[in-house]
């Protein structure tokens, strides 16, 4: 492993046109604007409309970021999606991904790491960078979580959005990635679950009947490890990057739920002002919440030459991440 920068050259994200609101989410299940805005910080989300997939949500968001970074997509060669709802099983959304750029120098594969799919996919992109084999990576995030969302359970259905996010990962450049630090203990892997679609259980009339290839949360004991995990994860990386709390700008955690964020700055003693949100008006996007957050960021002028972001996500596996970039 070399020293040399590894930085984020670019970034990128789409969003589908379609809102759902809150409103409309009071048609559909016995809730309220008002439950869903105290209890979440969520007030719309979007939405893909027929024919939109994680593939062609990531396409939108890769062009953002591959522009941003003054490349073209020849010169990636390397791809890591992040997604648990890729287009098939199989072949890979990262080689779909792959063709629809016109793409034909790298190698392309998923993860599954649910909510941290995005700082996974950093973590892996800078390390393959920094061992010298890939000159410029493409890493994503992108999640349709409407299509596995049971629309009659209100439990979940007023949480999740879809939408995607990139970034370009360049050796020699870009804005400094200090460090990751990625965990997971799948001790807890029903908490957060699709359980149908796999081996484990295969699509039957019955299991739809069942409504079990739709996802399913434990709600309170994921909040409390979210926190938990989100606040280890943050210490950590600090640790390994010899700074502390004081020397962070910006807090980027994954967007589940506003009460879950302000516990998490409460934890790590940073003031709310520092932390980045979105989630009132897209939901949990899963990993897509963390590259949309960051592009966002990015292209309004957020960020400033110095500034430290502190990345941190949590989610089903479970798994937890957090990464350092040096603007
Ligand atoms: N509208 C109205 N009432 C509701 C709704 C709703 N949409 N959903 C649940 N309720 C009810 C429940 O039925 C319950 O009623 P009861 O007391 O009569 O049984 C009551 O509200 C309270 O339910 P709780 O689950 O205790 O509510 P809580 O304050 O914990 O909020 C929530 C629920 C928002 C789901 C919260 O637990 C949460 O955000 N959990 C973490 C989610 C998360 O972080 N996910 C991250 C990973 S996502 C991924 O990896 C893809």
């Amino acid at each position: 492993m070399t020293e040399e920068q590894i930085g984020i050259a670019g970034t990128g994200y789409y969003l589908p046109e379609k809102v759902l609101t809150n409103a409309d989410l009071e048609k559909m299940v016995d809730t309220s604007d008002e439950w869903i805005l105290e209890r979440t910080g969520i007030r719309e989300r979007r939405i893909i409309a027929p024919g939109e997939t994680v593939s062609s949500m990531a396409e939108a968001a890769s062009r953002q970021a591959i522009e941003s970074a003054g490349l073209a997509p020849e010169d990636i060669d390397l791809i890591i999606l992040g997604t648990f709802t890729p287009d098939n099983p199989l072949p890979a959304a990262a080689c779909l991904l792959q063709h629809r750029l016109g793409n034909k120098t790298a190698a392309s594969f998923d993860i599954s790491a649910a909510c941290c799919g995005f700082i996974y996919a950093l973590e892996m992109g800078e390390k393959m960078l920094r061992a010298g084999r890939y000159r410029n990576a493409l890493i994503v995030a992108a999640e349709a979580i409407s299509v596995v969302t049971d629309w009659q359970d209100r439990n979940t259905c007023v949480l999740f959005g879809d939408g995607a996010g990139a970034a370009v990962l360049t050796r020699g450049g870009g804005h400094r990635i200090l460090d990751s630090f990625i965990r997971s203990d799948g001790e807890y892997s029903t908490l957060l679950i699709v359980e149908a679609g796999g081996s484990a259980c295969p699509i039957t009339p019955e299991i739809i009947e069942q409504r079990r290839q739709y996802i399913r949360m434990e709600g309170n004991k994921v909040f409390k490890l979210a926190v938990s995990s989100m606040v280890r994860a943050s210490k950590e990386v600090l640790k390994r990057a010899g700074l502390t709390i004081d020397d962070v700008t910006w807090l980027l955690p994954h967007q589940a739920n506003l009460r879950i964020m302000k516990a998490v700055a409460r934890g790590l003693r940073l003031p709310e002002e520092q932390v980045y949100i979105n989630v009132d008006r897209y939901g949990n996007m899963s990993g897509a919440t963390v590259p949309i957050g960051l592009a966002e960021m990015d292209h309004n002028g957020v960020l400033k030459p110095g500034d430290l972001l502190l990345l941190v996500a949590f989610g089903g596996g479970l798994t937890w991440a957090a990464s350092l970039v040096r603007w």
